[in-house]
């Protein structure tokens, strides 16, 4: 198959990085977890205690941020490091998580975290997941997916995968969390999530992880063969 460009948008919790890991790995692709980034740099504020609301500030504090992606072949995934830390599980935190949506509606951090996802896409054979990738940052991906699941099952989703590690998150903050990022994603002025335009729609709401893998894989081939025709 030649080397496309697969991303894969929609609200939190759909799936998409799970969809996103096994696509990278059946297909051979490198897979990037845009929302890591933002929760990295997230991450980095809260730590050197940076205002996001005053933009010089922010320009300062992007130019002492480094991002890298690498891949572990022990949990076979590509892990984020922010200054050469693995920051790939701290940055799940509820903590980050109250926060990024705002970071991720400021100029200058979007402008900072695009250039970097663009850069990794230029030889192609990457599949990239967020909420802006086949809108923004990769307008004319070959293959495009836009994941939808309902509100309940996404939250019992998160929260089962949070609780796992932190026995204290409570279902409430959970959906509150996701209710919050949903809404500022959505409406805020710099690329708020939308259907890309050509976008495949897929419900997760009702599939097992197995099977809606299957679905893409399908998707993608049949999108492959046509460009190959
Ligand atoms: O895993 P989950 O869907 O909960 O979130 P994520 O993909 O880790 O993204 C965290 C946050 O980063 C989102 O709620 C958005 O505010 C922001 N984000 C964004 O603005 N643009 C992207 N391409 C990806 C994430
Ligand atoms: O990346 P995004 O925030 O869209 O979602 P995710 O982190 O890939 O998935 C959210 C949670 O749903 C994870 O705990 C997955 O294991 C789980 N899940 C799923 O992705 N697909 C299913 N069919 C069932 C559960």
């Amino acid at each position: 198959m030649q080397q496309i460009i697969i991303t894969l948008d929609g609200y939190s919790s759909c799936g998409k990085s799970t969809l996103a890991k096994r696509l990278a790995s059946y297909f051979g692709y490198k897979f990037i977890d845009s929302g890591a980034m933002y929760r990295a740099i997230t991450l980095y504020f809260l730590r050197n205690v940076v205002d996001w609301n005053n933009s010089e500030e922010v320009v300062e504090a992007l130019k002492n941020i480094d991002i890298e992606f690498q891949y572990n072949p022990e949990f076979k995934q590509s892990e984020i490091f922010l200054n050469g830390e693995n920051v790939e599980y701290v940055i799940r935190d509820l903590v980050v998580a109250e926060k990024v949506s705002e970071v991720a509606a400021v100029k200058e951090v979007r402008e900072f975290a695009v250039a970097l996802q663009q850069s990794y896409g230029l030889e192609k054979g990457i599949v990239m997941d967020g909420r802006d990738i086949g809108s923004t940052v990769f307008p004319d991906a070959e293959v495009k997916f836009f994941l939808e699941a309902d509100l309940a099952v996404r939250v019992q989703r998160r929260f089962k995968e949070l609780y796992e590690k932190n026995p204290h998150v409570t279902l409430e903050e959970v959906s509150s969390n996701l209710a919050h990022r949903d809404y500022i994603d959505s409406n805020r002025e710099i690329s708020p999530l939308r259907k890309p335009e050509g976008a495949i729609i897929l419900d997760n709401t009702n599939y097992t992880k197995d099977e809606f893998f299957k679905i893409a894989v399908d998707k993608v081939k049949e999108v492959a063969a046509k460009l190959e025709a």
